[in-house]
């Protein structure tokens, strides 16, 4: 099939077409796992002339089945191009550090993954590139945190823990006003949710270690890209001056691993989903849980925003209970659920985000980011949505 009528397809086929192996004719990706690949005349002579994105070098520059998985990801996010990386932080490393130099400025959201907020706001300072944390669901804050030295504006589709979905619309019009490079972090929604470069973003990251994996069983990451303002290689570009640089491309099999999960991303998230809004509406009406955010459910500030700009609400809420002690007991009284690290996969994980994933987040600065001592995020994955709230009623009885 040509890549235009590809295109073309609706997302489920997207992402279970495969064109047959040129050597094998096998119908799913093989493993190609060596480390080295040998020259001949022609090949060396290409690597010479420096045409090296057709060449098969070293493991580190790249491997064939980490190609079909750049290309696999391209096709269902809509990007013209797709760089694969060994986690979901060396993407976003990667692509900032290929993006930023010394004296340049990121307007960011407040809200971001834990470890990017500590990478902006404490490692990229090092190298004299500075941040300023604002609200993205709010255009006019990010227009006033702009300044001449603004390079890079960065946000998250949906972010961790109040699944705040932030306005893209008028983000893409801010970046286009001030010629700044967009970039977001798809992660919670997963390309099956929402696509944010048929937008108008410029790079979009994703930590493929969750739902695009989708079995718990993988660490990788990719950026994404379709730009009017970033050079049609950039990718390429950075692929050789800073991902080869640093060392993290995706390892063969767990590029395997990702392209499978790529194949079922979309009816995993179908019925994620569902479970996701029913587990909502169940804890919505208990009496020892004070809030939840779902952007699915009616009660999420952003409720109306997300239905227009996404497929579905995803698979990721958030509760409250009384303090961190209620919330620990809870976390630890699920038997069906895991109280565990990461997302995205069939199993449901909960974590407490105020003592988990922000626990190196001061507590001024998790109060601002709108995240509180109580919480508890979960992760829907593909357990009957009855025992499942069955679960969690019995948790909640025992706290
Ligand atoms: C929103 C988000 N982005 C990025 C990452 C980092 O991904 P990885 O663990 O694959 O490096 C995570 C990890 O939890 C995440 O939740």
């Amino acid at each position: 099939m040509d890549s235009k009528k590809r295109a073309g397809l609706k997302f489920g086929s997207k992402a279970v077409y495969y064109a047959p192996d040129k050597a094998t004719r096998s119908i799913s990706a093989p493993i190609i796992t060596s480390s080295s690949f040998q020259y001949d005349a022609e090949i060396y002579q290409e690597v010479v002339e420096g045409a090296r994105e057709s060449v098969n070098i070293y493991g580190r520059c790249g491997n064939p089945t980490e190609y079909q998985f750049e290309e696999q990801m391209a096709v269902i996010e809509g990007a013209d191009a797709c760089l694969a990386t060994a986690s979901g932080m060396a993407a976003i490393s990667v692509a900032l550090f290929g993006l930023l130099k010394q004296g340049d400025h990121i307007v960011c959201d407040w809200t971001t993954y834990s470890s990017t907020h500590e990478m902006l706001d404490h490692r990229l300072t090092d190298y004299g590139i500075s941040t300023s944390f604002v609200d993205t669901s709010d255009p006019e804050a990010v227009r006033a945190a702009i300044t001449p030295s603004t390079k890079v504006l960065y946000f998250e589709t949906i972010a961790n823990p109040t699944m705040k979905v932030s306005p893209v619309a008028p983000l893409v019009e801010l970046a286009k006003e001030y010629e700044l490079i967009l970039v977001c972090d798809n992660t919670f929604a997963s390309p099956a949710v929402m696509r944010p470069l048929e937008w108008g973003v410029d790079l979009v990251i994703e930590s493929a270690s969750k739902f695009i994996g989708g079995h718990n069983d993988v660490i990788g990451g990719a950026i994404c890209m379709k730009s009017e303002r970033l050079a049609d290689d950039f990718l390429e570009q950075i692929r050789w001056n800073t991902m080869v640089k640093w060392g993290a491309p995706l390892s063969p099999f767990n590029a395997w691993l990702l392209l499978r999960g790529i194949q079922t991303l979309e009816v995993r998230l179908q019925r994620q989903c569902q479970t996701a809004s029913a587990l909502a509406d169940f804890l919505a009406g208990h009496d020892k849980v004070s809030q939840v955010w779902y952007p699915g459910h009616a009660s999420h500030p952003q409720h109306e925003l997300a239905a227009a700009q996404m497929d579905s609400p995803g698979a990721m809420l958030t509760f409250a209970v009384a303090d961190s002690e209620s919330a620990l007991k809870v976390a630890d009284s699920l038997e069906l659920a895991a109280f565990g690290a990461s997302l995205g996969g069939v199993r449901t994980t909960v974590q407490i985000p105020a003592t988990m994933a922000f626990l190196d987040i001061s507590p001024q600065d998790r109060l601002e980011m709108g995240i509180l001592d109580g919480m508890v995020r979960i992760s829907t994955g593909l357990e009957d949505p009855e025992d499942l709230i069955a679960d969690f009623a019995a948790a909640l009885i025992r706290n």
